[in-house]
């Protein structure tokens, strides 16, 4: 596995190759949620990049970047043993310079559910995933259901910017218990773990009534919110694959999203109905 940090000579070196490339974009501390999209980048491509860049712009000035967990021995060995061919590791001042052109995020979808409460995260999510994009020039790149709706805004930059890039999305991956494999899952004690399987749980609540033939969202979402009691709730919100708000379950076409502070730990989760 080749390691580069700058973008010319990575942009160079992909130039160069003439097979299918798939990517992964992380911020590292890679488990199995990441092995899983890279197992699925190798299992169709000739070629793969995986990048791991704590990328500043997506953090508020009051969410704590520098406590972000950052584990780049161990996650340089999983990306050897999970077939990477080259690890793309730059630094900041690789990424940004002084005074940079910025993205900005839709002004509705970028700025509901998650957005509402962190409303420059979008920009910044969007802003380096369309350098990533441009360095790395890949067929396909891959992103987790989980963060359901910066996969969602992804999708739409591309579209918009008539990027040439398939985004694939792959399904979340679960711990035994049912929470949602996240790199911020870390931060959570043995106490707060219990406290945060109310989020799979709730979502849980929602397939059985949904099985039950329950489709009204409203009565879904005020269930899915006593559940999800005494915890911070951010929201809770049933909308279609669009996101738009619903009336009632669509099977097929509805996303059910969810996000709670946990101690001082925001998680999200979601399902694909
Ligand atoms: O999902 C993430 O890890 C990040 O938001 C991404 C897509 C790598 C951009 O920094």
């Amino acid at each position: 596995m080749k390691i580069i940090s700058n973008p010319h000579e990575l942009n160079n070196y992909v130039k160069t190759l003439d097979k299918t490339i798939g990517f992964v974009p992380t911020m590292g501390a890679l488990h199995e949620g990441h092995i899983s999209l890279i197992k699925e980048a190798r299992k169709n491509n000739e070629f793969v990049v995986v990048s791991i860049f704590v990328n500043p712009t997506q953090f508020s000035k009051d969410e704590d970047l520098d406590k972000y967990p950052r584990k780049d021995e161990a996650d340089k060995k999983i990306c050897e043993l999970s077939g990477v061919d080259v690890l793309f590791f730059p630094n900041a001042e690789d990424i940004y310079g002084d005074d940079e052109v910025s993205l900005l995020a839709p002004n509705v979808r970028g700025y509901v559910l998650e957005g509402h409460t962190r409303p420059t995260h979008f920009n910044g999510v969007l802003t380096v995933v369309n350098k990533l994009l441009n360095i790395v020039k890949p067929t396909r790149a891959y992103f987790g259901k989980k963060d359901a709706q910066q996969l969602n805004l992804i999708t739409l930059m591309v579209k918009q910017l008539f990027m040439n890039v398939e985004i694939v999305p792959i399904d979340t991956k679960r711990d035994s218990d049912g929470l949602a494999l996240s790199s911020r899952n870390v931060y959570l004690s043995k106490e707060q773990r219990k406290e945060a399987l109310k989020i799979p749980g709730s979502l849980n609540l929602a397939s059985n009534l949904i099985a039950k033939k329950v489709l009204d969202t409203k009565e879904i979402q005020e269930k899915m919110l006593d559940y999800l009691s005494p915890l911070e709730v951010f929201y809770v919100e049933i909308l279609d694959r669009e996101f738009n708000k619903v009336e009632n379950v669509e099977i097929g076409n509805t996303i059910i999203l969810v996000e709670v502070k946990v101690g001082e730990t925001r998680l999200l989760d979601n399902i694909w109905l």
